[in-house]
C-alpha cells in the first residue's frame, strides 16, 4: 500500500527534524482549460487548481535558518540563514525555488523566522502543470501560516511566488499558475484578468469530466521558446502602439498590419483570437455549453498549432485522438506553455471510459510511451490542511 502525501511528508519531517511538524500547508498545481501565452499580454486565461500540488511540514525554529527536506528528492537537505543575502545554487535545483520566495517574502518587508520544512507532491513535473508555482505557493503558504501574517493576501502571494520564478529561477512566466494556486476555488474555473488580477469563478458543470493527458512529450525548448514568444509579442505591441496585446482589437490587427513582420503578425494574432475565446469560453461554461466549449477548445489547438507554433507533432495527434473519441459535445487541446507535455479535454462523465481506451489504443509518444490519463476535479487554491 502506498503512503499518501500526508504521510509522506510528516515521515519525512520526522525523520530530518525528530519532531512532529506543527503545520501542514498545500497549494495546488493547475491546468489551463483556454487562454494560452495571454497572461503575459495583460490578457485573460481561463484554469483551474487541480487535485495534484505540493504538500508542505513546517514548524518554526528559533534561530534565523530555513532547513529544508525534499521528500521527492531522497530526503535531500537544503539550508539557509535568513540574516545573509539568500543565492540561488548554481544548477537550478529545487532548492531555488525555496530560496527564491524566502528572499522576495522578506523583499515584500515581511520580518520572516527560522523554519523546518519538508515538502513532496505529486504534480508531474514539465508536464505543463505548474509543479513549480505550486512549490512556490506553497512556501509562501508554509510562512503564512507558520507566522499569522493574516494581512498576505493571495493575490500577494502569488505576486510573490511569480517574483521568485522571474528573478531568482530566471523564467520569465506570466502570473496564471501562481495566481490560480493561491486564488482557486473548489469546483470552478478562474477567469483571470491578467492586467488587473480580478477574478472570477466560473462553476464547472457537474456533468462534465476534467481529464488531462500527459503526451509524454518532453518539452525540451520551453525555457529559450518561451521567451523568444514574449519578445515577439512585445514587438507586436510596439507595432501597434498598444502598451499590450490585450489592447489590440483583431480589425486593428488586419488592417494597420503594414510591414510587420509576418511571423511576429501570427504571433499576435493568436494573442488577440485567443483572448477573445477565453472570454466566450467563460461564457459557454457557464451555460454548460459543452458544445461551444469544444469549438473554442479546437480553435485554440489549431491557433497554438498554426500562429503560435507552440504544440508538438504528437500532441497534435493525441489532441485529434481526444476530440474524435469525444465528439461534438466537449472538446481537447494542449494546455500550459506547449511543446510538450499535457492535453486537457472536457467531456461528459460517461464518455470518461471510452476515451481512456481510444487514448490507450491510438497514442503513442515518439519513444513508444503510451500517454498518461488522469481524471481530475477543480480544486481550491493554496492553505493549511485541517
Ligand atoms: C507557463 C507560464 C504561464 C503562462 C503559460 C502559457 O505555464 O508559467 O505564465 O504563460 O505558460 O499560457
Amino acid at each position: 500500500m502506498s503512503l499518501t502525501l500526508n504521510q509522506v511528508v510528516t515521515l519525512a519531517f520526522k525523520t530530518a527534524f525528530g519532531e512532529t511538524p506543527q503545520h501542514l500547508v498545500q497549494a495546488p498545481g493547475r491546468v489551463n482549460l483556454i487562454g494560452e501565452h495571454t497572461d503575459y499580454n495583460d490578457g485573460f486565461v481561463l484554469p483551474c487548481a487541480i487535485n495534484f500540488g505540493t504538500l508542505i511540514a513546517a514548524s518554526a525554529r528559533p534561530d534565523p535558518v530555513v532547513r529544508v527536506v525534499a521528500a521527492d528528492y531522497h530526503d535531500e537537505i537544503d539550508e539557509f540563514r535568513l540574516d545573509q543575502p539568500i543565492l540561488p545554487l548554481t544548477d537550478g535545483a529545487w532548492p531555488n525555488y525555496v530560496r527564491g520566495v524566502v528572499k522576495y517574502l522578506q523583499e515584500h518587508g515581511l520580518p520572516l523566522q527560522g523554519a523546518n520544512l519538508a515538502l513532496t507532491g505529486d504534480v508531474p513535473q514539465g508536464a505543463g502543470l505548474s509543479s513549480s508555482a505550486s512549490l512556490e505557493v506553497a512556501v509562501t503558504q508554509a510562512f503564512k501560516t507558520l507566522q499569522g501574517f493574516d494581512d498576505l493576501s493571495p493575490t500577494d502571494m502569488a505576486l510573490i511566488a511569480q517574483r521568485a520564478e522571474n528573478r531568482f529561477v530566471g523564467c520569465n512566466c506570466g502570473i496564471m499558475d501562481q495566481l490560480v494556486s493561491a486564488r482557486g476555488e473548489a469546483g470552478s474555473a478562474l477567469l483571470i484578468d491578467c492586467r488587473s488580477h480580478e477574478t472570477r469563478a466560473v462553476p464547472m458543470p457537474p456533468e462534465v469530466a476534467v481529464m488531462i493527458v500527459h503526451s509524454r512529450v518532453r518539452r525540451g525548448l520551453v525555457g529559450s521558446e518561451y521567451n523568444t514568444r514574449r519578445k515577439q509579442c512585445e514587438a507586436a505591441a510596439r507595432h501597434y502602439g498598444v502598451q499590450a496585446l490585450r489592447d489590440l482589437s483583431l480589425d486593428r490587427l488586419e488592417a494597420e498590419a503594414g510591414d510587420l513582420d509576418a511571423t511576429v503578425l501570427r504571433r499576435a494574432r493568436h494573442i488577440v483570437t485567443e483572448n477573445q475565446r477565453t472570454l466566450d469560453a467563460a461564457e459557454a461554461l457557464v451555460a454548460g455549453d459543452l458544445r461551444r466549449m469544444g469549438e473554442l477548445m479546437a480553435a485554440s489547438h489549431n491557433s497554438m498549432r498554426d500562429d503560435f507554433e507552440i504544440t508538438a507533432p504528437a500532441v497534435d495527434q493525441l489532441v485529434e485522438i481526444l476530440q474524435s473519441a469525444i465528439g461534438a459535445v466537449g472538446g481537447a487541446r494542449m494546455t500550459g506553455g506547449g511543446f510538450g507535455g499535457c492535453a486537457v479535454a472536457l467531456l461528459p462523465l460517461n464518455q470518461i471510459e471510452s476515451v481512456r481506451q481510444a487514448v490507450a489504443q491510438h497514442y503513442r509518444a515518439p519513444t513508444g510511451e503510451a500517454g498518461t490519463v488522469y481524471v481530475c476535479q477543480a480544486s481550491a487554491g493554496a492553505g493549511p490542511l485541517t
